[in-house]
């Protein structure tokens, strides 16, 4: 089968590429300024292809589906970081939608039996009431960032396609996860990494932390890429699922994970400026129904997840 992946020089991208070049022709788009490291050693072996294409715009779009006339896509590559959502909104939605509309746009005139999946976000729950956890698919969204907005946008695109012109679109709202490679701007990542560079003597031994309140649920993105494949085999079209491990804990318990990994004593301190406009407090997903559709449950322990990501920034 022909694989296309948008975002496959990013974190799930490249993980989700290594899953499927076994048995699949895998191809991905990169734009001009996209890193490869965490693909290169794919390219060099010729085990994926990569294009260039802007997704953002359509003539970009249209001549890559004309070329590729993928069997499945992917649709990865967004602007994924919350944060960064608030300093440009506008460029957050535009972006995640657009490149979104010209992906089906062009699917539909010349590849209308190729199967979408789109990486949505738990995000969209925003607030969540305490009695209303573990947050099944049916919860109200109340987003609260642009970032969630982006997402919500994008999943309500996705079933208005699937409505309208029948495409085969599933939509994944996937809850936390992490792992080795994750950009270290994320929370796991960016703790792992100041640990790493403390142990290396590259950062005095102060690790500089956010809101250690909010709780959330990990999953190992090596279960996420397995799920992500299911979902396209398996999932009803025009159908959301909850991705998630079915537990969460609090940044402050992940914190005190990641430190025990560890021999150095570090100083923790909050710094203002990782505080954000409105955080979402708490996230647990139920993933039931995914579990009923296609057999995924997640096989690989938090733990595991967070030494395998503190190795990683090791290795460097
Ligand atoms: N990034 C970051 N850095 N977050 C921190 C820090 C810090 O130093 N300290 C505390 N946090 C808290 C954030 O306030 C948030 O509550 C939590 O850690 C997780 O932050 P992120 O790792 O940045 O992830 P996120 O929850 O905002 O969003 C991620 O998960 C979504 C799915 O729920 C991203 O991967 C999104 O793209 C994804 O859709």
């Amino acid at each position: 089968m022909k694989v296309l992946i948008t975002g496959i020089s990013g974190f799930v991208g490249s993980h989700l590429a290594e899953y499927l070049l076994q048995e699949h022709e895998v191809v991905g788009t990169i734009r001009q300024r996209s890193r490869l490291d965490h693909i290169k050693h794919l390219k060099d072996l010729q085990l994926v292809e990569l294009v260039e294409c802007e997704l953002r715009d359509p003539f970009s779009v249209e001549a890559l589906i004309a070329s590729v006339k993928p069997d499945r896509i992917f649709h990865l590559a967004a602007q994924s970081f919350v944060p960064t959502s608030w300093n440009s909104p506008v460029d957050t939605i535009y972006n995640n939608a657009a490149s979104q509309i010209n992906i089906m746009e062009a699917v539909r005139r010349i590849k209308p039996d190729c199967k979408i999946q789109i990486a949505c976000s738990s995000e969209e729950y925003g607030h969540v009431e305490a009695y209303e956890v573990p947050i099944k698919e049916t919860n109200p969204l109340r987003p609260l960032s642009p970032y969630a907005v982006s997402k919500v946008t994008q999943e309500f695109l996705g079933y208005q396609y699937y409505k309208s012109y029948g495409l085969h679109i599933v939509m994944t709202r996937t809850f936390n996860h992490t792992g080795p490679r994750r950009g270290e701007n994320f929370v796991t990542s960016n703790f792992s990494k100041q640990i790493a560079d403390i142990e290396k003597g590259k950062q005095p031994p102060v690790l500089y932390v956010g809101n250690l309140q909010a709780k959330r649920d990990f999953t190992d993105v090596r279960d996420v890429v397995r799920a992500y494949w299911l979902a396209l085999e398996k999932g009803v079209p025009g159908e959301t699922y909850n991705i998630a491990s079915g537990s969460c804990i609090t940044i402050e318990e992940m914190l005190q994970k990641l430190l025990s990994f560890s021999k150095v004593k570090i100083e923790v301190k909050v710094d203002p400026a990782r505080l954000r406009p409105s955080d979402v407090e708490i996230l647990l997903g139920d993933y039931r129904k995914f579990h009923e559709t296609t057999g995924w449950k997640p096989e690989i322990p938090l733990d595991r997840t967070l030494k395998d990501l503190l190795n990683y920034w090791r290795s460097f």
